[in-house]
């Protein structure tokens, strides 16, 4: 009974992640491309994207004491991925700088879709885009805003089919509530 679940489960979740996939570079989304899927053991062959995580890229920047504002590039293309994806009804559910891969020529790719869905529920896009911020923010701590306002610019500019200013005040909810939860926390902690 269990390992029927656990492999019903394996099935669904597999299929869930390769549709998305398949449908996302159907529409010209940099999403590695499914060469095969086996449903039966959870297994999603992929086409090998050869390049850094944008995370690595962002730390060895920091390290060296590069200037961030060079990624104001990428991480509009990294709004504008984010956008597109929301355009087309999806989310990604873990979209941080470490499930995006610069490739060799300076392109971006998403990765990493097994928390990915078809939702019309503007809160899954904007918990997408609060956790995209605070993988920068835990990351990197200057020019934040200027990457951040970047990302926006790309994702206003492909988010057609909802008002992009109100996904930015979910997240800004989204974030106030995590402050609100941090403060509980701290009180209790003093109590
Ligand atoms: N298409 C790809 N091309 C190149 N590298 C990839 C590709 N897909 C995944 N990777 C590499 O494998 C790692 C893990 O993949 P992924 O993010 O999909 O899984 P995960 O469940 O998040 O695993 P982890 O817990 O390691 O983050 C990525 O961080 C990346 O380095
Ligand atoms: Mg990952």
């Amino acid at each position: 009974m269990h390992n029927d679940l656990d492999k019903k489960l394996r099935i669904e979740r597999t299929l869930n992640e390769a549709k998305i996939m398949i449908h996302l570079r159907s529409q010209g989304l940099p999403v590695p491309a499914v060469l095969d899927v086996d449903i039966g053991n959870g297994i999603i062959v992929m086409e090998w994207i050869d390049g850094d995580l944008l995370r690595d890229r962002l730390l060895r920047s920091v390290s060296s004491r590069e200037n961030v504002s060079i990624y104001r590039d990428i991480f509009y293309f990294v709004g504008e991925t984010l956008g597109k994806i929301h355009d087309l009804g999806y989310y990604h559910g873990d979209p941080t700088v470490s499930n995006f891969i610069v490739d060799t020529t300076n392109r971006i790719w998403l990765i990493d879709f097994g928390l990915a869905g078809y939702s019309r529920d503007p809160e899954e896009w904007a918990v997408d885009l609060h956790l995209l911020f605070r993988s920068i923010e835990t990351l990197i701590h200057e020019e934040v805003e200027k990457l951040k306002e970047s990302i926006i610019k790309g994702y206003a500019e492909s988010m057609k089919s909802f008002n992009y200013k109100r996904v930015l005040e979910l997240v800004e909810d989204i974030r106030l509530r995590g402050r609100y939860i941090e403060k509980r926390r701290k009180i209790k902690t003093v109590w």
